[in-house]
């Protein structure tokens, strides 16, 4: 398999599943237990937390460890939500987040909230006129995606935190195609809240976390034993945390080394692929994360694209409802018209890809895109 999916998932680093390993074998014991073998498992959760939290320049107190950016995005906006009833019931975000925020923000709709779902450019970024034309007197929240799954577009997050601020308006970052690779520093980003999960940074699938301001107080969603200071109820999933922790701790002292290595790939794979005629790039091509590119090969179906690729795996946002192909709901919210969503690839790197890889890609990609037009 060539994996060029990494938005999606990403393999386990192998130092990751070692350092994991003796708290799924030997080590067992329930992290909130009194006896020495509890007190060893949560010394271990207490080290994780600790890389977790210098990863963004936060307290080791203010990471909420959850099963993933899903539940950390439901935790924090239900709770925002209901937190705020009395202060307004408007919500800001964006057209191009991912379901996990746009499907909570409709849940909270059928409550009385009020959501702006707001444009964005043909790069993906959000207009900052467009933005402080949007606040109202009653709006408790601004959520903005920070890098885009589908195009990898980086939004300008420090401006919208600033604007969140000065209108005395919290903010919340979907961080969970940035963490790990790139600088986040919460506070000098002025970020109140924001999610991401183990699997996009070679961690284990079903460990993530809500990274929550002190002081901002939500009520919880689950109800239980008090864990993660009531937050989040349930016994502590001590190895995937332990494997969230190492990696975030890797992710750390190899960010510099990674994106140099894979930015190099994309840069190749993406001007390999641009050589085939009528293909373009979708996003911007200067604000983007460094390991992303969704190329339009212009009447070509890309889920037949995909099909055929067999052994290379890439993907398109193209989301299956119940025998309801949709387009990608990014794609269309940068200006693509159906068609085009239809006929567009994300190609998303890792730092396991080598450029072996990615040269047999290419010739595979443009071998197969001039066989289906030739079929036209
Ligand atoms: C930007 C973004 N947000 C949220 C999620 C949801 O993550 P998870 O499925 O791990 O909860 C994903 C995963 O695809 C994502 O890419």
């Amino acid at each position: 398999m060539i994996y060029l999916d990494n938005n999606a998932t990403t393999p386990i680093d192998e130092r990751v599943l070692e350092a994991m390993m003796p708290f799924l074998t030997t080590h067992f014991a329930n992290a909130s237990s009194g006896h020495k073998f509890g007190q060893f498992t949560n010394e271990a959760v207490k080290k994780a937390r600790e890389h977790i939290a210098d990863l963004i320049n936060a307290y080791p107190s203010e990471i909420i460890f959850t099963s993933g950016a899903t539940e950390s995005i439901n935790i924090f906006l239900q709770g925002i939500a209901i937190k705020n009833q009395d202060k307004g019931n408007h919500i800001i975000t964006l057209q191009t987040e991912h379901k996990a925020v746009l499907d909570t923000c409709k849940h909270l709709e059928n409550f009385g909230f009020q959501v702006s779902y707001l444009p964005v450019s043909n790069e993906g970024i959000v207009d900052m006129q467009v933005l402080e034309n949007a606040i109202r007197k009653d709006t408790i929240l601004i959520c903005a995606m920070w890098g885009n799954n589908e195009i990898g577009t980086l939004q300008r997050v420090e401006e919208i935190a600033n604007k969140a601020a000065e209108n005395d308006i919290l903010f919340f970052t979907d961080a969970t195609q940035v963490y790990g690779k790139i600088n986040i520093n919460v506070n000098a980003h002025e970020i109140d809240a924001l999610c991401f999960s183990g699997h996009k940074i070679y961690a284990p699938k079903g460990i993530g976390a809500l990274y929550l301001r002190q002081g901002i107080k939500i009520p919880a969603l689950t109800h239980g034993g008090g864990h993660e200071k009531g937050m989040r109820s349930g016994t502590l999933n001590v190895a995937g945390i332990v494997g969230l922790g190492k990696a975030s701790e890797l992710a750390k002292k190899e960010m510099k080394e990674n994106e140099n290595k894979i930015k190099i790939l994309r840069d190749t794979l993406e001007n390999g692929l641009l050589e085939i005629p009528d293909t373009s790039i979708n996003g911007s091509i200067k604000d983007r994360l460094f390991n992303t590119t969704n190329i339009c090969f212009k009447d070509v179906d890309s889920d037949a694209l995909i099909t055929a690729l067999e052994d290379i795996a890439v993907s398109n946002g193209s989301a299956c409802t119940a025998h309801l192909i949709e387009p990608s709901h990014v794609l269309k919210s940068i200006g693509l018209d159906d068609k085009h969503a239809f006929e567009s690839v994300r190609f998303s790197l890792g730092k396991y890809n080598t450029i072996e890889e990615i040269k047999t890609a290419i010739v595979s990609v443009q071998k197969l895109v001039k066989n289906f037009r030739e079929m036209l």
